[in-house]
C-alpha cells in the first residue's frame, strides 16, 4: 500500500554504529462510536466522519523493549497475557511493514512486545482500537527517544493517531481524552481523514457519561471489520448511509453542545440500528444481534418510557449492548441494569465503563 503521507521520513534511521536499547509502555483505551464509521476507501480512508467516546476501564497495556536488530534473532517477539500469540505477532509484523516508510528505523531494531487487556479475552469486546493505539503510541515514544522529535504533545498525539488509523481505523480516535473525531467534516475544525482530532466542545455531562456493556454473547465476531467495511462497496444503501451519517454528525455536534439528552439518544440509537441494518441488507447478509440483544433494547426503551430517565443504547459490530447514561442517573441506571439487563448477559457479565481521560504512558515492566 502506498501511503499518501507527509510523515514519510527517510531520515529517521539509526547511524551504522549507533547502539540502542530501550523500553517504553503505554496504556490505551477502547472507544465506542456514537456516529459510526462503516465503509472505507483504499488507504484506510473513511467514507464518513465518525465521533466516539473514549472509554476508561476497557484498555490495553503494551510494553515494548527494543534493541539493535540481530540477524539470527526474531524481528518481533510478541506475547499476549504472558503467552506467545503467533496470529497477533503476524498482524504486528504486517503493520510494521506497512508503516516502514514512516518509521524506517523499525527495520533496524528488534522488538519484545508484551500486551494485556483489562477486559476478559472472551468477552466479545473488540480490542483492536485499544491495542493498535497503545502500540502506535509506543512507536511514537520510540521515535521521540531516538531522534528527539515529536516534542509537542499536539504533534505527538496527531502522529500516534495517524499511525493508529493505519492499524485499525477506529483506533485513531482512542488517543484522545473524552471524545475523538475522525474524518473530514465542516462541523469540526481541523478534522481529517488521516488522523483523529480531540473533540471536547461539549456539554460537561458528556465528559463523565457511563457506558456499561451487557455481554449478550462472548463469541468471536462472525464478520471481521475488514470484511464488514468491504460489504459497503456493494451495499445498495451506501450513498444514503453516508449522507445520513453526515446529517447525524451535524445534529449531534449541536446537541452535544446544548446537552439535549433526548436528541442525543435519538441520534445515537439511530446510528446503532443503522449499522446493523446495513449488515442485514449486505450481500452476504449478517445478523449480528441475538434475541437477547433485542430484549435488552426493548427493556431499555420501556424503562425510559416509564421513568423518563435518559438511558440509551448503542451497539458495536456485535451482539453486546452498550448502555449509555449520564452520571446523575448512575444509581438508578445501576439498579435497572442489575435487575433487568444482567439476567440477559452471558454469565451475568456486564462491564461497567465510563468516558475516560485517554491514554497514558506507564512504567515499563
Ligand atoms: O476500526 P475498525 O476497522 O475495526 O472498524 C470499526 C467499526 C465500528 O466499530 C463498527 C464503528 C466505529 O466507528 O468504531
Amino acid at each position: 500500500m502506498t501511503l499518501n503521507t507527509h510523515y514519510n521520513k527517510p531520515t529517521l534511521v539509526l547511524n551504522n554504529n549507533q547502539k540502542v536499547h530501550g523500553k517504553t509502555a503505554w496504556r490505551s483505551p477502547s472507544n465506542i462510536a456514537l456516529i459510526k464509521y462503516w465503509g472505507k476507501k483504499p488507504g484506510q480512508i473513511p467514507c464518513n466522519a465518525s465521533l466516539s467516546f473514549t472509554l476508561s476501564e476497557a484498555h490495553t497495556n503494551t510494553y515494548v523493549e527494543y534493541s539493535n536488530r540481530q540477524n539470527q534473532a526474531a524481528w518481533i517477539d510478541f506475547k499476549f497475557e504472558g503467552s506467545p500469540e503467533p496470529t497477533f505477532a503476524a498482524k504486528i509484523e504486517k503493520f510494521f511493514r506497512t508503516i516502514a516508510d514512516i518509521f524506517p528505523f523499525l527495520e533496524q531494531l528488534s522488538f519484545k512486545i508484551e500486551s494485556d487487556n483489562s477486559f476478559p479475552h472472551s468477552s466479545g469486546i473488540a480490542s483492536s482500537a485499544s491495542s493498535m493505539s497503545a502500540l502506535s503510541l509506543a512507536l511514537c515514544s520510540i521515535e521521540s527517544a531516538l531522534f528527539g522529535t515529536l516534542d509537542s504533545p499536539q504533534e505527538f498525539y496527531k502522529k500516534a493517531s495517524y499511525i493508529s488509523r493505519i492499524g485499525s481505523g477506529s483506533a485513531s480516535r482512542s488517543v484522545y481524552p473524552y471524545l475523538g473525531a475522525w474524518g473530514v467534516t465542516d462541523r469540526i475544525a481541523g478534522s481529517s481523514d488521516l488522523y483523529a482530532v480531540p473533540y471536547v466542545d461539549v456539554h460537561e455531562s458528556f465528559l463523565s457519561f457511563h457506558d456499561d456493556v451487557v455481554i449478550v454473547s462472548a463469541d468471536k465476531k462472525s464478520v471481521s471489520s475488514t470484511a464488514g467495511h468491504a460489504l459497503m462497496n456493494s451495499n445498495p444503501f451506501a450513498r444514503t448511509r453516508y449522507e445520513q451519517a453526515k446529517a447525524n454528525l451535524s445534529k449531534l455536534v449541536h446537541v452535544m453542545k446544548t446537552g439535549d439528552l433526548t436528541e442525543f439518544g435519538k441520534i445515537v440509537e439511530d446510528e446503532a440500528l443503522t449499522l446493523h441494518a446495513l449488515m442485514m441488507c449486505s450481500d452476504p447478509s449478517f445478523i449480528l444481534m441475538k434475541p437477547k440483544t433485542l430484549e435488552c433494547i426493548d427493556r431499555i426503551r420501556r424503562y425510559r418510557a416509564e421513568t423518563k430517565a435518559p438511558i440509551y443504547f448503542t451497539l458495536d459490530a456485535g451482539p453486546n449492548v452498550h448502555v449509555l447514561y449520564p452520571e446523575e442517573y448512575a444509581n438508578a441506571a445501576s439498579a435497572f441494569i442489575a435487575t433487568q439487563l444482567e439476567p440477559l448477559a452471558e454469565g451475568g457479565l456486564v462491564i461497567r465503563d465510563q468516558v475516560g481521560k485517554g491514554p497514558m504512558k506507564i512504567e515499563s515492566a
